[in-house]
């Protein structure tokens, strides 16, 4: 009998390190462009994310729960059991693909990922409003899972979706005892349709998916090592537990999450977490947010660095990186390499000064600054371009946050990920 269960799965996360939007899409895409990974994975959250990205560099496309190695043709794309799914915006999203011309045959959804039904999109909307949710149902749906009357597709498969839908309506009313609890029966309709649409269009992955004897295994025939890219959704700072709770999303935002999010062994190895910030920082919702420049400065910087929900479309806070809160997340995520993103949108032509707050009084306002020139990052390609002020900030930033930032985005293609060191130029 072999006893031994090899350990053969090389995973690398990356994770979003402030409030989310910090273009982890476009890093994501670079890397599952790489030739590196077979498979591609979501291992959190759902339609509450839009990650933007550039299909052959030119048509935009806003994923939400597919994981972005669809677009750049890996031959895996596992949405996990620790995501939540829509099944009406998943077909939608799925559709938007295929338009393009996008092979969807290579998605495999979880046996095991909830499902968001109209009613906890309205639960979100009645209830969640303090919050500045995405009204998406995420809070919800992960609630109901947790309180163990919610439905995954296992159930559906089993029971059939129509009658489990209603047996959660009877519960849901049950628990909430508000009049609002009801759909039109065109969304419970468009709902049922989209999922029958899903179970007949899509893979779907049985919970063993990365068991030694699972599909995942048999679909790499010839390419035997699972090398796992594994996009996180939201950030640090909206995890359940460690973000500004309870001004946070209902999943864990943690590179820790990859091993129940997927259904990975214990023992695969977390081999790199690529976390990533904005030179300036966002935020959507509700919530504190200690740098947030309320005067006349940030309307710049939202119109230049378009900081308008992918989802909802609302326009972002805007505030400038906290040394403090920055170093916490790259402490708590495990780093092993920082990338910098959106420096470009700083350039002269929108703000006077880039800032960074080094610290905060006890009202968790700023007390001290660190100012910067702006960016002047126009024909920046090459890592001995990268000098003047861009470079003072990498080297400030590396040396306060004690990890190296490789590689810096200066625009919205692939091509503007510029590496800061001609030994990580890979
Ligand atoms: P929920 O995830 O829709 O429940 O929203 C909870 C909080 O997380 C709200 O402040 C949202 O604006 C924020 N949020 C959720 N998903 C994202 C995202 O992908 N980017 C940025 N903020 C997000
Ligand atoms: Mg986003």
């Amino acid at each position: 009998m072999n006893l031994h269960i090899p350990n053969r799965f090389h995973v690398t996360t990356v994770v979003g390190l402030q409030y989310g939007d910090e273009g982890k899409g476009k890093i994501v895409q670079g890397l599952a462009s790489s030739g590196l990974y077979n498979i591609s994975a979501r291992f959190n959250g759902g339609p509450n994310a839009g990650h933007t990205i550039y299909y052959k560099d030119k048509h935009k496309v806003v994923t939400h729960v597919i994981p972005t190695g669809v677009i750049a043709g890996i031959p895996i794309n596992f949405i996990g059991p620790g995501c939540v799914v829509d099944p009406v915006l998943l077909k939608k999203e799925i559709e938007e693909l295929m338009a393009l011309g996008i092979n969807h045959k290579t998605i495999y959804l979880s046996e095991l990922v909830h499902l968001i039904t109209p009613y906890d999109r309205k639960i979100d909307a009645e209830m969640n409003k303090a919050i500045g949710t995405t009204g998406r149902g995420i809070g919800p749906t992960y609630a109901h899972k947790t309180h163990r009357i919610g439905i995954n597709i296992a159930l559906c498969l089993e029971k059939g979706s129509e009658e489990l839908v209603s047996e959660y309506f009877f519960k849901l009313a049950d628990v909430y005892r508000q009049d609002w609890i009801s759909v039109s029966p065109k969304d419970h309709e468009e709902w049922i349709d989209s999922l029958d649409w899903i179970l007949e269009n899509i893979n779907i992955a049985k919970k063993n998916f990365f068991f030694s004897d699972g599909e995942a295994h048999g679909l790499l025939r010839g390419d035997p090592i699972p090398l796992v890219l594994a996009e996180g959704a939201q950030a640090i700072m909206l995890d359940n537990t460690y973000g500004t709770y309870p001004f946070v999303t209902s999943s864990n935002c943690l590179p820790s999450a990859v091993y129940s999010g997927l259904g990975l062994p214990g023992n695969a190895k977390l081999e790199k977490v690529i976390g990533v910030f904005k030179a300036y920082n966002t935020r959507v919702g509700e919530g504190p947010f200690s740098t947030e420049v309320l005067d006349g400065v940030a309307e710049p910087i939202r119109i230049a660095g378009c900081e308008f929900g992918s989802t909802t479309k609302r326009p972002r806070r805007i505030g400038w990186i906290d040394l403090a809160e920055l170093r916490y997340a790259v402490e708590l995520s495990g780093a092993t390499e920082l990338y910098m993103t959106k420096a470009d949108v700083l350039s002269p032509r929108v703000v006077d000064e880039v800032r960074v707050c080094t610290s905060l009084n006890s009202g968790g306002r700023p007390r001290s600054w660190k100012t910067f020139e702006p960016f002047v990052t126009t024909g920046v390609k090459k890592p001995m371009h990268i000098n003047g002020s861009l470079h003072q900030f990498i080297v400030f930033l590396e040396e306060q946050l004690g990890q190296h930032i490789p590689k810096v985005s200066l625009g919205v293609l692939a091509d503007d990920l510029v590496s800061t060191r001609a030994e990580s130029v890979r």
